[in-house]
């Protein structure tokens, strides 16, 4: 049973969110939406989404996944990194290109960075555009309101009185149900010391998440950063990740089971609030769900692990 978290307007939710930057890659949308089955067969009622994610398509393809079920989920989505250009513009510009790839190879490069432009980390807050594209992701998504409306990548100088006092006025008008930030946690937390009501939540990178605040808050990465992490250190340490696994009671040349339990130990240091996580694989998304009905014992073990690793490195270099 997924463990479940209440929204700051009351609403609950389900503690874990899925993430959909990466689903819909290559895909014609049969792929999607078995992804979000999945997810919603494990119990899983929040989802995390952009205008900048998968070439543009991600916002659609999640709301046309959603349509065909009766249930009632939570959405956010994002507002500053700038919507890419069509997919299809996209591969006409570099089926254009692919010809003087090996005559005209300066062109080429050219026209790689002019691809790569549309969906690189460029962020907009005029206010201005914020209200076209919050109309646009409303009807992407084929939803009357955003749950939780962020600003991607924000940092305190992109905020003005314009910005502030549009998205109060759309929240009023009941397009936006909470209006949050989804940057670093230092930055989250600059603006919502000047900006109270711009922060009602706030998304950040999981290895961030010591910090964590009073406010409502929504973690990412966990799985992808520690995975990464522990990848390394029993590339270097073999031996002793074979005698650490069984002493903390995680196999860590079993990556499903690292995955599971750094999800666990992010949800427990992100009590009450949303710990997202992503996979273009439905059985592991089932797994992953799975797992985290058992917070905390995959919690536990995953604080043996992080101990019994320092233990090792420091006795390495002692
Ligand atoms: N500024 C922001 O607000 C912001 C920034 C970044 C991310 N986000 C959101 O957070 C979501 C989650 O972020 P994330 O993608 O970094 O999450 P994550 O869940 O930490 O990492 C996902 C990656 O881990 C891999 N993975 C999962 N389980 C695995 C296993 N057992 N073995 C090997 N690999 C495994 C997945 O690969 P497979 O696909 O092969 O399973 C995927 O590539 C994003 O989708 C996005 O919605 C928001």
């Amino acid at each position: 049973m997924t463990p479940i978290s209440v929204l700051p307007d009351g609403r609950s939710t389900s503690a874990l969110g899925f993430g959909c930057a990466n689903l819909f890659r290559n895909d014609d949308g049969a792929a999607s939406q078995t992804l979000i089955d999945a997810a919603l067969d494990s119990g899983i009622r929040h989802f995390d989404v952009a205008p900048s994610y998968a070439w543009g398509q991600a916002e659609a393809s999640l709301g046309m996944a959603l349509s065909g079920h009766n249930l009632e989920v939570t959405i956010a989505t994002k507002v500053g990194i700038r919507r890419p250009a069509p997919r299809s513009k996209l591969a006409q510009l570099r089926s254009v290109g692919a010809p003087f790839k090996r005559f005209a190879p300066r062109l080429w490069s050219k026209l790689g960075h002019a691809a790569r432009r549309t969906t690189q980390a460029d962020t907009c807050f005029v206010a201005d555009h914020v209200r076209a594209d919050l109309h646009q992701s409303l009807r992407e998504l084929g939803v009357l309101k955003i749950d939780i409306y962020l600003l991607h990548n924000v940092r305190p100088a992109d905020i003005t009185t314009d910005l502030v006092n549009l998205l109060l006025a759309k929240k009023n008008d009941g397009y936006i149900g909470e209006i949050g930030l989804g940057s670093s946690y230092v930055d989250c937390e600059l603006i919502a010391s000047q900006w109270p009501e711009l922060a009602s939540v706030l998304q950040f990178p999981d290895r961030e998440a010591d910090h964590i605040s009073s406010r409502f808050c929504i973690t990412h990465g966990a799985i992808q950063h520690g995975l990464h992490h522990i990848r390394k250190w029993r590339a270097e340490n073999e031996e002793a990740a074979r005698n650490l696994s069984p002493k903390v009671g995680i196999d860590l040349f079993d990556d499903d089971e690292i995955a599971s339990a750094l999800l666990g130990y992010a949800l427990s240091r992100n009590e009450g609030g949303i710990v997202l996580f992503s996979s273009t694989r439905p059985s592991r998304v089932k797994r992953l769900a799975a797992a985290a009905s058992d917070v905390g014992f995959l919690s536990a073990a995953c604080q043996r692990l992080r101990s019994g690793m320092q233990e090792i490195d420091s006795q390495r270099y002692r």
